[in-house]
């Protein structure tokens, strides 16, 4: 039978030691791993019987890591793996796409605050640079009836990875931080300003709503302004990305009127900025 896996003891972790030095509400326990399947996979069977809100897991390498729309996510060492849990009472089934592109805001601060970068987010919560992806956020979450039961929220930044470790399709699409700066960044302290800034822009969420954040995600936002298609996967809806609904929907100007898209995959290319 397989053994549990078996986290790093918090005392020597520099990754405990960044999070030491956050004040922090909601995020507070860590569980760092040397490797597991998925942080969300792990952080989901946590959740199901009954952990309390506020853990964390982090892994150096994942060996089934997972994107949205049942992708696969490439976790080689050298990135970034790790997934928070939230139990969000105060927001509604309808609004958990909110937490999704709450997430994308906040990852998108820390490289603009704390490495100077310029980054993007392509709809809902992919995380450009130079037009490339460099991190992405998978959200997933439970429900009783009408509320969330809990939310896990799982990021993987491709931060000192080596290109040459992906597939070549992959490679096309993608970018690091080190590619980016031309130096290797620290990943203790890039996780430790990565759990503030999510649990900043949680709270912020959770007590004041998505227009306290829909301005600043739409000031990040490459798709809007852009002509676009969408793949639903049983379609394809074509059209001018105008606006972010209330609810985190894409408001598409189509040929026939304006359509409100929940969900997919923005497949056309944005120019670069
Ligand atoms: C995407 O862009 O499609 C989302 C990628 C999310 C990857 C992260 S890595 C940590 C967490 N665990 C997973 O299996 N996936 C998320």
């Amino acid at each position: 039978m397989d053994q549990p896996p078996i986290p790093h003891e918090p005392r020597d972790d520099p990754f405990q030691h960044a999070l030491a030095n956050t004040s922090r509400i909601v995020l507070k326990r860590l569980l760092h791993f040397s490797q597991l399947p998925s942080t969300n996979s792990y952080l989901k069977g946590k959740a199901a019987v009954g952990e309390q809100e506020g853990l964390i897991i982090l892994a150096d390498t994942q060996t089934k890591g997972r994107g949205r729309l049942d992708r696969k996510w490439f976790s080689p060492a050298g990135g970034l793996y790790f997934s928070v849990l939230l139990r969000p009472m105060t927001l509604k089934l309808t609004e958990s796409p909110l937490i999704t592109l709450t997430s994308g805001v906040a990852v998108a601060s820390v490289l603009q605050t704390a490495l100077g970068l310029t980054p993007k987010l392509k709809w809902p919560n992919d995380v450009l640079l130079a037009n490339k992806k460099v991190a992405g956020i998978l959200v997933e979450s439970a429900f009783i009836g009408q509320e969330i039961e809990y939310t896990v929220v799982g990021v993987g930044v491709n931060a000192n990875t080596q290109l040459t470790e992906f597939p070549s399709d992959v490679k096309q699409t993608i970018t690091t931080l080190q590619e980016m700066l031309h130096r290797t960044v620290d990943l203790p302290r890039l996780f430790g300003y990565l759990i503030g800034q999510l649990e900043f822009w949680y709270i912020r969420l959770r007590d004041q709503g998505f227009k306290a954040i829909s301005k600043h995600y739409r000031r990040i936002c490459a798709t809007l302004g852009q002509h676009i298609s969408v793949n639903l996967g049983d379609k394809t809806i074509t059209g001018m990305a105008k606006d972010i609904g209330p609810d985190g929907s894409l408001i598409l100007q189509t040929k026939t009127g304006r359509e409100a898209i929940s969900y997919g995959d923005v497949v056309s290319s944005i120019p670069a900025s």
